[in-house]
C-alpha cells in the first residue's frame, strides 16, 4: 500500500470546539435550580440529593418527576420504601401535581417492593425493574431513600456494593436518576455519607435556624463533567413547589 504523504502537524491541536462538547441536559423543573446546574442535570446522569428530615428531598423529586411528565413529556417513576403511594399522591395534591392522574397515562408510576424482594431483584441484576421502567420508557427516575435501602444489608460492605450495581445498571438504562439521602448537612461541616463518592451528583438541602426563624437553602456540591454555581442559595416552598428565587447566594458561615 501507498504511503500516506503525512503533513506537518500544526505546534499545537485546535481545540474542540466548545459546541461538541456540549452535554444533553435535562430540565430539572426547579425554578432557578438550572441556572445553578448552568442549564439542568447532564442526561442520564445520578444525583444525590442530601438533606436532614423535613429538608424537602421528596418535594423537589416529586417536582421533577412532574414537572418531566407534563411539561417535557418525559415518563417518571419512583422507588420508594418508605413513603405509600397514597402518601406520595397527597404531597402532589398539596401543590395542585394530580400524580393520580399521570398514573393513569402511564406517565408517572410508584415501584414498591419489600426490603428482601428489592436486595434480591438488585442482586441478580435488576430484572423486574429493568423489564418495568423500559415498558413503561422511563427517562426519570427517584429513588426515596437509599438510607432506607442501606438498612436492608448486614453490613456497610454489602451495602455499598448493592449501591454501586444499582448505579451501575442505571447508567447503562440510560435514565437520569435522583436519589435521596437522609443526612444532616451543614453548609460549613462536612457530609459524612459514602453515596456521594458513587454518584455523579451530589446537591444538599439545608434546613437553617436562627434564634428568630427558620430557613432552607440548596447547595450543588458536586456535579461531574459540568460547571455549576457555588452558591449556597435559599429557597422556598410556594404554592407551586420549590422555588429558588434570583439573588445573591448565602456564605457558609450565616
Ligand atoms: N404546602 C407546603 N407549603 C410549605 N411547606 C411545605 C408544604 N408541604 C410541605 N412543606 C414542608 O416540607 C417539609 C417536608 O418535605 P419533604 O417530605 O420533602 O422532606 P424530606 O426531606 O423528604 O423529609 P424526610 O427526611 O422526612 O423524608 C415539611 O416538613 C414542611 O416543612
Ligand atoms: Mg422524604
Amino acid at each position: 500500500m501507498a504511503k500516506r504523504r503525512t503533513k506537518a502537524k500544526p505546534a499545537t491541536k485546535p481545540k474542540a470546539k466548545a459546541s461538541s462538547l456540549k452535554l444533553e441536559r435535562i430540565s430539572t423543573g426547579i425554578p432557578g435550580l438550572d441556572d445553578m446546574l448552568k442549564g439542568g442535570f447532564v442526561k442520564n446522569s445520578t444525583v444525590v440529593v442530601q438533606g436532614g428530615a423535613g429538608s424537602a428531598k421528596t418535594l423537589m423529586c416529586l417536582q421533577y418527576l412532574y414537572a418531566g411528565a407534563t411539561q417535557y413529556d418525559e415518563p417518571g417513576a419512583i422507588l420508594t420504601f418508605g413513603e405509600d403511594e397514597d402518601a406520595i399522591r397527597q404531597h402532589g395534591r398539596m401543590f395542585n401535581w394530580d400524580f393520580s392522574a399521570l398514573e393513569k397515562k402511564k406517565m408517572f408510576t410508584v415501584i414498591r417492593f419489600s426490603p428482601s424482594e428489592i436486595v434480591k431483584i438488585i442482586g441478580e441484576g435488576g430484572g423486574i425493574i429493568r423489564d418495568t421502567l423500559e415498558e413503561l420508557g422511563i427517562r426519570r427516575l427517584v429513588i426515596d431513600s437509599v438510607s432506607i435501602y442501606e438498612l436492608f444489608f448486614q453490613n456497610k460492605y454489602q451495602a455499598t456494593e448493592s449501591i454501586l450495581n444499582l448505579l451501575d445498571m442505571l447508567k447503562k438504562w440510560k435514565i437520569t436518576t435522583l436519589i435521596t439521602s437522609e443526612m444532616q448537612v451543614k453548609p460549613n461541616g462536612e457530609s459524612k455519607g459514602n453515596v456521594e463518592f458513587l454518584t455523579d451528583g451530589v446537591m444538599h438541602l439545608y434546613l437553617l435556624r436562627t434564634s428568630a426563624k427558620r430557613y432552607r437553602a440548596i447547595e450543588v456540591v458536586k456535579m461531574r463533567d459540568t460547571d455549576h454555581s457555588s452558591d449556597i442559595k435559599l429557597f422556598e416552598i410556594t404554592p407551586r413547589g420549590l422555588v429558588i428565587p434570583d439573588g445573591a447566594g448565602i456564605k457558609a458561615k450565616d
